[in-house]
């Protein structure tokens, strides 16, 4: 029997993590097969990733452009998506997360009367504005799916109370976890060394709300979290993006305790989770990841998605506030009951098996032929 294909389509370094374990699923199916198409939004930090997880893209539309702006970036997936599924025709699409990659192919499938899979769908802050233009993007992309992978149940709560029609919501787990799981039977993911008697806080940036002054103030209190803890290193992976580079050298490239580095590659990203006390990041991804690897998170925004990570207790709001943020991180370093109340290893988002779900459904739905476009459904009620 000919297997139907599914275009995965996706473009910067998180969906490369939350993609690959759909990727690997698809290839083990029965009935179904991957067309990976990778935009590309990200150039070396997608690259990384496509070789850790093995992946040869089918597509690679090679669209990053330095320090590149959301309209142009947007008309420039648009008519490149157009091309490929024009030629691919795939039965469905999966697209990932809130990038603009993300709409962009749900859009350009939508047109093609493709049908849609959101795979983390339903994450709300409920602020256009935070995290920006992610939030709009999700809520935008809602619209144009035809099946909503949650991860979460308030993942899949807040698309109920946007009227998302309940047979459309799947609630299956984060593939994140499915990923990070896979990455831990790996050596080379071993924690890395820390020297005895110190401690390492990992931290990471790059959201586009925190741009210009609240990036300055969140480096602002690293430098003095660090001048106030002899026994301190940091790790800072820094984001290629030039308008965080920028700023995070300028406060911080000459401490000689702040490590800034090269974005690592993900099992190496892993590696220094593992081995940090705690970390500090604006990052998604890393909100999810290091909870599972007991690991507190000191979240750098005014707003999450992910509220599960802090009513576990595992991470919390610091905001960009340089006086907060280190007060806080400060107490996680002084005292251990804090520490221990944080580091429970608690993950509020997955079992690992996501991608196993979401092939599932797909192979049920494609095999009935009875998909039917979600978005034409609601246009139509
Ligand atoms: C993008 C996503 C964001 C996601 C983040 C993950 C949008 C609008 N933003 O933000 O949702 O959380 O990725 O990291 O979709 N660059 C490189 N090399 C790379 C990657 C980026 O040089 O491998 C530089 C380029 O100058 C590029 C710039 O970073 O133009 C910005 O990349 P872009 O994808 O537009 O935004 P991010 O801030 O990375
Ligand atoms: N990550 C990585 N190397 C790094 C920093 C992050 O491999 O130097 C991984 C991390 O483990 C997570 C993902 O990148 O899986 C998060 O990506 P990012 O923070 O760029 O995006 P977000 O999750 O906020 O959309």
């Amino acid at each position: 029997m000919k297997k139907l294909d599914v275009a995965v389509v996706f473009g910067t370094r998180p969906e490369a993590v939350k993609m690959a374990p759909l990727v690997h699923a698809l290839r083990a199916s029965r009935t179904l097969r991957p067309v990976v198409v990778v935009t590309a939004q990200h150039r070396e930090m997608l690259d990384q990733m496509l070789d850790i997880f093995g992946i040869v893209p089918d597509y690679d539309l090679n669209l990053m452009r330095p320090n590149q702006e959301l309209s142009e970036l947007t008309a420039r997936l648009t008519l490149s998506l157009d091309d490929v599924l024009k030629e691919a025709k795939p039965s469905a699409v999966l697209v990932q997360g809130d990038t603009t990659s993300v709409l962009a192919a749900s859009l350009v499938a939508f047109y093609h009367r493709i049908p849609v899979g959101h795979v983390e769908a339903g994450l709300r802050t409920g602020d256009m504005r935070n995290p920006f233009p992610e939030e709009m993007n999700r809520v935008l992309t809602a619209r144009l799916t035809d099946w909503h992978f949650a991860p979460t149940q308030s993942a899949a709560d807040n698309l109920l109370n946007e009227g998302v029609r309940p047979e459309s919501v799947f609630l299956t787990g984060n593939t994140v976890i499915d990923a990070l799981l896979d990455a831990r039977t790996r050596p080379q993911a071993a924690p890395r060394a820390v020297a005895a008697g110190r401690r390492m806080v990992l931290v990471t940036t790059h959201r586009r709300e925190n741009f210009g002054e609240p990036l300055a103030r969140i480096c602002l209190a690293v430098r003095e979290l660090l001048d106030a803890n002899p026994d301190l290193d940091v790790v800072f992976p820094v984001h290629p993006n030039p308008n965080v580079s920028a700023v995070v050298r300028a406060v911080l490239a000459d401490h000689p305790r702040a490590a800034l580095c090269e974005p690592l590659d993900y099992l190496s990203f892993i590696s220094a989770m593992d081995a940090s006390y705690f970390v500090m990041s604006d990052s998604g991804g890393v909100q999810e990841e290091a909870p599972a690897l007991g690991k507190p998170v000191l979240v750098l925004r005014e707003e999450t998605e992910r509220a599960e990570a802090i009513s576990f207790g595992v991470a919390e709001l610091v905001g960009t506030d340089t006086r907060r943020i280190v007060e806080r991180a400060q107490t996680l370093l002084s005292s251990r009951d804090d520490y221990r109340r944080m580091a429970t290893g608690a993950s509020p988002f997955g079992d690992g098996h996501a991608a196993h779900r979401i092939v599932s459904i797909l192979e049920n739905a494609l095999a009935r032929g009875t998909v039917a476009n979600e978005a034409l459904l609601q246009a139509e009620a």
